[in-house]
């Protein structure tokens, strides 16, 4: 089978609406990402009904976004990739529902692609990939390590058994009142903090699994807050809303200590699993990627580590490491040279339990 000269990629598994074209020969022509951080940062976290409701709203424009970057047109198109799961169910049937509507339309092919394997393919986004190599995806859904044989054979060896790493970057970031989104919030008020003048837990980094734990360490930052009284005790008499928390005078210089040492915490057992898996599958390259692979304390030490250890490290630019469409559309062709098409009952998928085997 041969690729589409010309792909469009959609992606609207969670909080962002993006769509991209990309060549066969793997050039990004377009990407755009439409976040919606504003629609749920009153709320502190991503609210599914309304994830839903602005990709139904920005879904079109954010194709005609792509396609206009890449100076291109709908009948330029050969093939349509979009995200399939695992996702929010309603914010991944808006892009599955255009997609298909779209191919349908216009008499060419789809692909059903899982959000992971366009994380671990964003990799390829500016660098030759060697296989076999260790993959790593750090986002706020996911946290896992990949045996990554071939594009089309890879293993999860290990998982978060409750929070994934970004998810406890943003529940620790409500926890010190920093706001929404945690992870970007969380790495600009540590910028230039001693990280070792607090010492947090790092759960579950020297046992003998691949597995990761996050929620004790978000639990020794909540035990830490309330036992320091960082924040003043909400005043609920009129409104029974709790108030914005306000720092006690005095304690606020504690914030900073507590990102940065929970930040320093979650890169010290990335980096560890990370290293170790790779060390014991004898791989010689790793790579990383996710949303949370764009925190620099993460990039730096994983950079450190592996030149030390001598093995080839690849993790995408920043804005390939969120959640992005080129990554869907990297990802979809080798399907398409495959001719994995989807058909057009093609449905959402919210758990998918192997990349490369049925979900
Ligand atoms: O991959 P992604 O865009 O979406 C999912 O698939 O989940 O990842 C989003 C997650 C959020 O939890 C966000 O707080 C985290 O990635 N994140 C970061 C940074 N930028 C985004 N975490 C730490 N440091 C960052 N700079
Ligand atoms: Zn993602």
């Amino acid at each position: 089978m041969s690729t589409p000269a010309h792909i469009l990629a959609i992606e609207t598994s969670c909080d962002e609406t993006a769509a991209a074209v990309v060549a066969g020969s793997e050039d990004i022509l377009s990407s755009v990402v439409a976040s919606q951080v504003k629609d749920h940062a009153v709320f502190g976290g991503v609210v599914p009904e309304i994830a839903s409701r602005r990709h139904i709203e920005l879904i079109e424009p954010v194709v005609s976004a792509a396609l206009r970057q890449a100076d291109l047109s709908l009948g330029d198109l050969g093939g349509i990739a979009v995200t399939q799961g695992p996702g929010l169910i309603g914010a991944l049937l808006v892009g599955i529902s255009y997609a298909k509507a779209l191919a349908y339309g216009l008499d060419i092919p789809i692909c059903g692609i899982n959000h992971l394997e366009g994380h671990l393919c964003a990799a390829r986004i500016g660098a030759e990939l060697a296989y076999p190599h260790m993959g790593m995806v750090v986002s706020g859904g996911h946290t896992s390590l990949y045996v990554v044989r071939s594009e089309t054979d890879i293993t999860q060896i290990g998982q978060t058994i409750d929070d994934a790493a970004g998810e406890a970057f943003d529940k620790v970031a409500k926890l010190l009142n920093l706001g929404y989104p945690g992870g970007v919030i969380i790495e600009q008020v540590s910028r230039g903090v001693d990280h070792l003048a607090l010492d947090l837990p790092r759960p579950m980094m020297n046992d003998d699994t691949f597995d990761f734990s996050f929620s004790g360490l978000k639990t020794a930052v909540l035990t830490l807050v309330q036992k320091s009284g960082i924040f003043e005790e909400p005043d609920l008499r009129f409104s029974g809303l709790p108030e914005a928390k306000k720092p006690r005078p005095g304690k606020e210089h504690l914030i900073p200590v507590i990102a940065a040492a929970f930040q320093a915490a979650v890169v010290d057992v990335l980096v560890t699993k990370a290293l170790r898996a790779v060390r014991e599958y004898g791989m010689g390259m790793l790579v990383v990627s996710g949303g949370v692979a764009s925190n620099t304390a993460l990039r730096e030490a994983l950079k450190g580590k592996t030149s030390e250890e001598g093995i080839r490290l690849v993790i995408p630019d920043r804005k390939y490491c969120t959640d992005n469409a080129a990554m869907i559309g990297i990802a979809s062709i080798r399907h398409f040279m495959d001719g994995r098409h989807a058909d057009l009952d093609m449905n959402a998928v919210s758990r998918w339990s192997s990349i490369t085997g049925k979900h």
